[in-house]
């Protein structure tokens, strides 16, 4: 080779390396923090518990605009979220791809779609091969899956734990890897930790980079599993939440699985294992005590068809406000008898936020005193179902609740 020659390839090895590293200190990397993704619990819905893997890139876009027209999205419920069964596999280059019948546009064009309704958009994979739902998921693929979800768009990633060792280290090497390939994706992308409670997720989800953490396997539309089938219902994830609220603090969130309101027991997989419907009493109590504990709200109704009861239920703004508190304390259970449990919060303004719940089959009548609460004072109540003040001065409160109803109180 000439000098010339040699002085060319020098200058082509140069150029080529300066794009090089150009174009690798323009990739953008993700701006917050982990531990700062979801300062409050997220709110949303989610595709689960009514559809199943009948979803489409319409029914997406008409749940956008229903949470735009219902005013939910003003309320707080911002995420748009694709369960399972939205996958289509792997193209020749291993990119994971949407099913091309049910999002013939992709998920780009898709996350555009919620983006410009002021929304965000959730997606779901698995830390396996395959997902629960036999789909592609994301092990072995973690920084390939994280950059594509990036590049689409998604600010949410529910990630799951079927086909995947029992043990507890592997979960946390797997959902730190995903944690790890999120933050390198260049976008902001909440984590959901979703191995339903049993490998106590509560206990190592912060440390591997995750925001919220499942405690319970999957709810069904009921009120406890009566029928002994292996559901969960209502009281059944109040009971398995309860003792977790010392684990809850700011961007570390209960997931307490989906809010069953308004499906009466028409769902899809949330009405299996006896999953035959709620009354009104007892999904306000569901929207009650998920406020309580602070849980991730995951609507999972189908919001292009709510009832006057639904949206009374869901946009009642008194009740968001305490799951949404700022201080981020979950209630504490300070009774917890065979009949009745009481729940405390303490809420950033100085006042609490008190929950009465008859888990009996039958009314009854319950009594209160502030004081065996730890609240010395004397205060003004408020009851957040009814939006007025029922007592002033009060030391205690008493009063009939009706079976498996919540009343709550803020005193102040
Ligand atoms: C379960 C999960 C459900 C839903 C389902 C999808 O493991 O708990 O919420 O995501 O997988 O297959």
């Amino acid at each position: 080779m000439t000098l010339n020659n040699m002085r060319r390839v020098f200058f082509f090895i140069a150029v080529v390396a300066m794009m090089a590293t150009s174009a690798f200190a323009q990739q953008p990397t993700a701006t917050t923090e982990r531990g700062k993704l979801a300062p409050t619990p997220p709110m949303g819905w989610m595709t689960w518990n009514m559809f199943k893997g009948d979803i489409s890139e319409q029914l997406i876009k008409e749940t956008a605009d229903a949470m735009v027209e219902s005013g939910l999205r003003d309320a707080g419920y911002k995420y748009v979220f694709i369960d399972d069964l939205w996958q289509g596999g792997r193209d020749n280059r291993n990119n994971i791809i949407p099913d091309p019948k049910k999002f013939p546009n992709g998920i780009k064009a898709l996350a555009d779609y919620v983006h410009s309704k002021g929304l965000k958009l959730g997606i779901y994979s698995d830390a396996a091969q395959l997902t629960c739902g036999g789909c592609t998921a994301s092990y072995g693929f973690e920084e390939q899956d994280a950059r594509t979800f990036a590049s689409w768009g998604v600010d949410y990633l529910k990630y799951d734990y079927c086909n995947a060792p029992e043990d507890s280290a592997t979960a946390r090497l797997r959902y730190k890897t995903m944690a790890d390939a999120l933050s390198k994706s260049g976008r902001d992308i909440v984590l959901g930790i979703c191995e339903w409670g049993q490998r106590n997720g509560e206990e190592w989800c912060e440390h591997v980079g995750g925001q919220l953490w499942r405690t319970s396997s999957d709810v069904r539309d009921m009120w406890k599993d009566i029928v002994n089938q292996g559901g969960v219902g209502i009281l059944d994830i109040i009971n398995v939440t309860a003792p977790l609220s010392k684990q809850v603090r700011h961007g570390q969130w209960p997931d307490m699985d989906m809010l069953v309101v308004g499906l009466n027991g028409k769902g899809g997989p949330s009405s299996d294992l006896g999953g035959v419907g709620c009354t009104y009493t007892e999904y306000q109590t569901q929207m009650s005590m998920w406020c309580m504990m602070s849980s991730v709200l995951a609507l999972s109704n189908d919001l292009r068809h709510l009832t006057p009861e639904d949206k009374r239920i869901l946009l009642n703004k008194e009740i968001i406000a305490i799951d949404q508190d700022p201080l981020g304390k979950a209630a504490e259970r300070v009774v917890n008898e065979a009949g009745h449990q009481v729940f405390v919060r303490p809420l950033a303004n100085g006042s609490h936020a008190v929950a009465i719940l008859n888990s009996g089959d039958k009314a009854q009548r319950l009594s209160v005193s502030f004081k065996q609460l730890g609240l010395t004072g004397k205060y003004t109540v408020r009851d957040v179902w009814q939006h007025r003040d029922i007592a002033s001065g009060a030391t205690k409160w008493g009063g009939k609740v009706q079976a498996h109803e919540t009343k709550v109180f803020v005193l102040r």
